[in-house]
């Protein structure tokens, strides 16, 4: 392996922050890119978040940002360490888009709000990170507001999220109360002062904690931290970095990511533990991050909103070796060799051209319809990297056409739409009816608003009655012998042809399985690849 790829990967950590809409996820950002000196003034970073769900709030949100390509991925470096910060959708009806940007990462920040605990999209990320073991730090913003007992919080985190929690800082009161973080990892305090705009990289640290003047600023608190940390220390014990690795302890933070405070902790220790890019599982074994060959996978497709230019930007995350510009890939699906003039990176508020990107980096290729989410990139290997899973989505709609004759229009629509991850369509296994499937409402908005806009496809969507799509797998039809004779009409097959039975009810799912005992019915599959992964 060349020292180049090797120091390169030994200084890259790339991660996402998740949380429930309003825990601050938007804020830290800011602070983490203001701390990287990424951007200058806070205030910078938008909200991508809808805080209405109307279509028109949708577009105009994407007009303004332009954004969902300039702020997909933010690059910037703190300490020697090159940090590839990947955004999610803010909005939780786009939160199939965030699933799908967890398997692009080596690890996670949580953020829980500290008066809410902790919410129900929380839970759902949470899931997707433990289906595939990814580190998490746990960030309890907003502790200048009057929130809970800390206690409390990561009882309700142990529980709710099923992991268990290291605390590595701890409060000193909370709300009007608040006065600071103690660090149990350095033994020190930090002093808080509400600081909203500037990044003050010296937050007042005492380091002796029987300073006079730390004992005036503490006052009654002395004792009742000093309590608070001999039951943190019996309760929690210590961290051990590989529980953290292996996704079983999240270390916690606590802070106010408005007023900058506990970021700078937050942010040390992440460069300190979080892990490098890692090894990757693929249909042929695993491919090292330190492997010569280039090889990268396609996580995220963003499409041009302008119907006059259909282009879109495929997501590419580099998992071995060196992309470069200019250089022959071989597009694995497609079976055909391409190479990429204009590859791009993105900055805090823009893009620019690059020659080569290493792995954790992502690399953004223009796209005129090549790509799929989880196509592979690699050097000639015959190889799709594994785990990117595509979910049951949660809302049923039919997609139905207001004008006959644009059928073929509304047909390859739709299938491009899907190729970009904004929706799942099923289609009637004896018949061609289309279901639409999403996580949110708002999507069927958006589909119906780009059928029109782009392909000048006139349609609606009409309400039914599923509530989960379930895929099927089996050796042969008598397995499924059942379902073919009494259940037809709740039989669709995916755009990748895999049988799909669309239930109505648990009910339902539970006497298909009964009566079909040999097939296997599967609440995710990862996409493209023949090999089907089990449910969590
Ligand atoms: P999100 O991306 O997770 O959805 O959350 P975002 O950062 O947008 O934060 C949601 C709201 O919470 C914002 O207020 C933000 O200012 C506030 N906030 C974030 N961190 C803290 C904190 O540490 N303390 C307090 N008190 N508030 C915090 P907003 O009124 O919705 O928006 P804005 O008008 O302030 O932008």
């Amino acid at each position: 392996m060349s020292d180049l790829l090797n120091d390169k990967i030994k200084n890259t950590k790339t991660f996402t922050i998740i949380s429930h809409p309003d825990a601050g996820k938007t804020t830290l950002t800011e602070k983490l890119l203001l701390f990287g000196g990424a951007i200058q003034i806070a205030g910078a970073v938008k909200s991508n978040k809808i805080k209405k769900t109307t279509i028109s709030d949708f577009l105009e949100i994407e007009k303004q940002r332009g954004i969902s390509v300039t702020t997909s991925v933010m690059n910037f470096n703190y300490n020697g360490f090159n940090i590839n910060l990947l955004d999610t959708p803010g909005h939780k009806d786009f939160a199939e888009d965030t699933y799908r940007t967890l398997t692009a990462v080596e690890s996670v920040i949580l953020v829980i709000d500290c008066v809410k605990g902790v919410e129900e999209q929380t839970e759902k990320l949470m899931n997707v990170c433990r289906m595939r073991n990814t580190p998490v730090i746990i960030f309890i913003n907003k502790l200048d507001r009057e929130g809970r007992n800390p206690f409390e919080l990561l009882d309700e985190i142990e529980e709710k999220l099923d992991i268990k929690v290291k605390p590595l800082s701890w409060p000193v009161g909370i709300g009007s109360g608040f006065k600071g973080v103690y660090n149990i990892y350095e033994n020190t305090f930090n002093y808080f002062i509400s600081n909203k705009q500037k990044v003050e990289k010296d937050v007042e640290t005492f380091t002796d904690m029987n300073d006079d003047r730390l004992s005036v600023i503490l006052g009654d608190s002395t004792e009742k931290l000093k309590k608070d940390l001999e039951l943190v220390e019996g309760v929690y014990g210590k961290f051990e970095l590989e529980e953290y690795l292996s996704g079983t302890v999240a270390p916690v933070y606590f802070g106010s990511a408005l007023n900058n405070f506990g970021v700078k902790e937050l942010l040390d220790s992440f460069i300190n533990i979080a892990p490098t890019p890692k090894a990757r599982e693929t249909t042929s074994g695993y491919v090292d991050s330190t492997d010569e060959k280039f090889s990268g996978f396609v996580f995220k497709i963003h499409a041009n909103l302008n119907p006059k230019h259909r282009d879109r930007i495929a997501f590419l995350r580099v998992c071995s070796g060196k992309f470069e510009r200019n250089k022959f890939y071989h597009h694995v699906r497609l079976d055909r060799d391409i190479k990429f003039a204009n590859p791009a990176v993105f900055m805090a508020s823009d893009k620019k051209l690059i020659e080569e990107a290493f792995p954790g980096e992502v690399v953004g290729l223009y796209d005129s319809g090549i790509f799929k989410i989880g196509d592979t990139l690699t050097e000639g290997e015959k190889f799709m990297f594994k785990g990117i899973p595509t979910f049951s989505p949660e809302i049923f709609k039919e997609l139905r056409l207001n004008d006959p004759f644009k059928s073929k229009q509304m047909d390859k629509g739709i299938l491009h739409l899907t190729d970009e991850g904004l929706a799942q369509v099923f289609i009637q296994y004896h018949g061609n009816r289309k279901i639409v499937g999403t996580v949110g409402e708002l999507q069927f908005d958006v589909i119906q608003y780009r059928l029109q806009n782009e392909y000048g496809v006139d349609c609606k969507f009409t309400p039914v009655n599923y509530h989960k799509a379930c895929w099927v797998i089996y050796d042969d039809d008598s397995d499924i012998n059942e379902l073919l004779t009494f259940r037809s009409n709740n039989l669709f097959k995916d755009k990748h042809n895999n049988l799909v039975f669309m239930s109505e009810s648990p009910y339902q799912i539970e006497k298909a399985m009964m009566n079909n005992p040999k097939a296997k019915f599967l609440f995710n599959i990862e996409y493209n690849i023949e090999t089907v992964q089990e449910e969590n």
